[in-house]
Parts: structure tokens; sequence; C-alpha cells
């Protein structure tokens, strides 16, 4: 596979089955804390009008479905058009975004339980037969050059042991003048070995890098940049939400998914809460790839 470009701290950064595995253990954890109507960052700012949920779980499942109706107008893929989902985790957005859109879409991840997930939710979703969903690294994707109209990759590059080759392999992938959709989570300041270790180790992911250090491997890509837009503050409330509901649920989470996986979890959750709240930064980047 990649060189483990980002790792750091003596380990080297996680391999896409590891980041799969992860999602194997702890996906349904995740999803009790995180919400279940997709595996990404809710939007809680800008919130709008009060929310019409009456709890926590509800508010995050809802968050969630803005933030993805919130990605699909930034990019819009046109009726009939193909696009590739990287890291489609349970296929809740892309099965949205067909719907919304009229669009195809092929949505790949390295988790073998969130492939099994998307199976099930795309069977029984009325823009179920434009979607489809197999096991795939974004790192070494299986699809020819220029075969997709557009691309969008939510929350999945942070998990990327060599960012520039999975950025490569994007621009490949799509046609000259197709739009590439991201959003990558930086770090900022200067956090400790132990906030930046319980991050990586919740998250299973390579250190994070600085917003400058994403902006260099873009331009190096050869992608043009279309937009760029700081949602940091929902990062950070997600974040808060699931200390939360891991904090209230920790008993259901015990009986459901053992002593153990509260044994690993616990003593993160206070350094990956000061990491989030202090050191965490979240982007949205809408690339094109260049005609010429
Ligand atoms: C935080 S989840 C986001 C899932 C989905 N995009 C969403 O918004 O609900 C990260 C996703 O990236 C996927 N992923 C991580 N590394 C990957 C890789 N090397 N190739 C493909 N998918 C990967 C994971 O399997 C997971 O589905």
């Amino acid at each position: 596979m990649t060189a483990h470009t980002r790792g750091k701290r003596g380990t080297p950064a996680p391999t896409p089955d590891e980041v799969g595995a992860m999602y194997d253990q702890y996906g349904e954890l995740l999803a009790m804390t995180l919400g279940s109507s997709a595996v990404h960052i809710g939007m809680y700012v800008p919130h709008g009008g009060p929310a019409p949920v009456t709890t926590l779980v509800g508010l995050a499942d809802l968050a969630q479905d803005r933030q993805t109706d919130f990605l699909i107008d930034a990019f819009a893929p046109a009726p009939g058009s193909r696009v590739l989902d990287i890291g489609c985790g349970t296929g809740g957005p892309a099965l949205r975004l067909a719907e919304r859109t009229g669009c195809r879409v092929t949505g790949i991840t390295v988790s073998q339980s969130q492939l099994a997930h998307c199976q099930e939710r795309r069977g029984a979703h009325p823009a179920g037969e434009r979607v489809e969903f197999a096991y795939g690294n974004a790192m070494e994707l299986s699809h020819p050059d220029a075969s997709f109209d557009a691309a969008w990759s939510i929350d999945c590059v942070p998990h990327l042991a060599d960012r520039p080759l999975g950025l490569r392999e994007a621009l490949r992938v799509l046609k000259p003048g197709g739009l590439f959709l991201l959003t990558e989570f930086t770090s900022r300041g200067t956090p400790s070995e132990e906030e930046s270790a319980a991050y990586e180790t919740l998250w299973t992911c390579p250190p994070l890098t600085t917003f400058t250090a994403l902006l260099g491997d873009i331009e190096e890509t050869g992608f043009d940049v279309v937009r760029i837009q700081e949602m940091t503050a929902n990062a950070v409330l997600c974040s808060e939400l699931m200390c939360t509901l891991y904090q209230d649920r920790r008993d259901e989470i015990a009986d459901r998914f053992g002593k153990e996986a509260l044994a690993h979890t616990d003593p993160l959750m206070g350094p990956f809460r000061s990491f989030s709240r202090n050191h965490l930064a979240y982007h949205l980047v809408v690339l094109r790839r260049p005609t010429a």
C-alpha cells in the first residue's frame, strides 16, 4: 500500500484495514453518540429556528441531515451524472444525494459492517436503484481515469495515511472540470501529546495537520480551489455532544459492548474533549479538476 507519511509519535499511521476494523468494532457505539443518519459532523451552527426534537440523539440525527443537505447544495451534481462517494459510511448521505439531485452514486468504504449496512439501507430506499456500494480504498481507487463527473468525501480524508495520494486518486478518476467536495479536520495551536493521541486513537487517524498543510497538498495535486468554508463550531459542538451522550449512555454502552469498550474509551474522553474544544478545526473545501 502506501508509505505512512502522516504517522508520528513512533507509530505508523493506521492502514485502511485498521480503520475499517475500528468502524466494524465501534460503528454501533459511534451511532449511539454521534447520530445514525450519517457518520459525519452535524450542523449545529447556524441552527435556524428551534429544533423539532426532544432528545439529544434526535438532535444529532437532525444535525447530520442538515449537514448532508448543506453539502449537497454546495456541489449540486446534475441529474444523471456519476458521483463517487469516497468513504461512504453507512450509506445515508449517498442515498440522500441521489434522491435529492437525481444523480447516480458509487459509494466506497473500508468497513465490511458499514458495507452491509449500506446494502440494507439501499434496498429500502426510493433512490436505491441509482446507488451502488462496494469495498474500496481511497488511496488505491479501482475506477478508471476520468470516470466520474463529481466526487465527495465527507469526514474520510483525515483517516488517510497518505493524503496527497488520496487527493491524486480523486483527481485521476474525475473528468476534467469535475468537482470534488471534501471536509477535513485539522489542528490549531499546540495540543499536548495526550490530547493528540486521544483524538488519533478514538478516530483511528494519523496526526492531524494544519490547515496550511492541507492547502499545500491541494495545490501540489493540481486542483483548483472553488470554495473554502470554515465550519469549526459544528465540529466542536458535535464532539461536545458525543462526550455528553457517551456519559449519559455509559451503562447502555457497557451492556451492549462490554466493559472492554469502556476500558478502551473512558480514558480517552477527557483529552479528546479538550483537544476538540481547543485544537480542532474543520473546513468544507470544494475543488475542481482543471479542464486543461
Ligand atoms: C467518519 S466516516 C464518514 C462516513 C460518511 N462519509 C458520512 O458522512 O456518513 C469515515 C468513512 O471513511 C471511510 N474510510 C476511511 N479510510 C478509508 C479509505 N482508505 N478508503 C475508503 N474509505 C475510507 C470509513 O470506512 C468511513 O466510512
